[in-house]
């Protein structure tokens, strides 16, 4: 046999790393911050509000015996994620792992959206991915592959959304900030894949978590939404969370610059299951 494939660790499979997850005290992030831990990572938790959850989410990962830390800095303000990547890598020593989940939604239908909502969700949704992606390349260009930790010199998992791909009326801003963040991810990973880093997007469709709570929190919306979502349940940020350890260990080593669509089928065209 002659394969390159590298050999797994025992578990647990993100042991010894450290990761960063913006966005995390709370929905997707939260819960891909506190897996993460569970997988044996030590985890910087970011936020930008709300200390007490970001204080929970630490306890939380502390739980599972090891190190979490929350840094408030706002991903869209290059001194702030210049500052937060310093005191990280002052705190454990380096990251391997950037998770670039922050975002957010200002939806507004076309004619009325204000230059704030529009300049909001692209500076927090893709210029805050560019910006963390960037502190996080440097890092893993200055340490390079530690063989005892991964076979990667890093790796990067962009949050997009099934929007990178689905128009969105009524949220151009958002579509926009998701589509961009595909090609960022995608030329990125290009880029960088020599060095060893590797880029890959996770597409989340409908999870229940606080940016779309009123897409589920009533019977009708639930099940309108219903009729977008083949498999027939709302996506819960766990599963998230198990796509991204995934995509964060050395069991997806072969994985660069893809995207996984974690959506429950929500991109099949669910309109023409009896049309077309
Ligand atoms: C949005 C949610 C929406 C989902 C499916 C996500 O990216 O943030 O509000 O429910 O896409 O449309």
């Amino acid at each position: 046999m002659n394969s390159t494939a590298p050999q797994l660790p025992a578990h647990p499979v993100l042991a010894g790393q450290k990761a960063l997850v913006t966005g995390a005290n709370s929905g997707i992030g939260r819960a891909i911050a506190v897996a993460l831990g569970a997988a044996g990572a030590d985890v910087v938790v970011n936020y930008v509000v709300g200390d007490d959850a970001a204080r929970a989410v630490v306890d939380e990962i502390r739980g599972h015996g090891v190190n979490a830390i929350a840094i408030k800095a706002d991903v869209s303000s290059e001194a702030d994620v210049e500052r937060m990547f310093a005191e990280a890598i002052r705190e454990l020593g380096t990251i391997d792992v950037l998770v670039a989940n922050a975002g957010l939604q200002r939806d507004s239908a076309f004619h009325e959206m204000t230059i704030e909502q529009w300049n909001t969700v692209l500076n927090i949704n893709l210029t805050g991915q560019f910006l963390c992606a960037r502190a996080a390349v440097r890092e893993f260009m200055r340490r390079g592959v530690v063989p005892s930790v991964s076979c990667a010199a890093g790796k990067i998992i962009c949050m997009s959304s099934v929007h990178q791909t689905i128009p969105w009326a009524g949220h151009t801003n958002y579509a926009t900030s998701k589509g961009g963040i595909k090609l960022l991810m995608e030329s990125l990973a290009q880029e960088v894949a020599p060095l060893r880093i590797r880029v890959n997007g996770i597409a989340p469709g409908a999870i229940r978590t606080p940016i779309n709570t009123s897409a589920w929190n009533t019977k009708a919306a639930y099940d309108r939404l219903m009729t977008l979502v083949p498999y027939g349940r709302i996506g819960e940020p766990e599963d998230i969370a198990r796509a991204a350890v995934w995509l964060a260990s050395d069991h997806s080593d072969y994985v660069v610059g893809t995207t996984l669509y974690v959506d429950g089928g929500m991109t099949l065209y669910p309109g023409f299951a009896t049309g077309g």
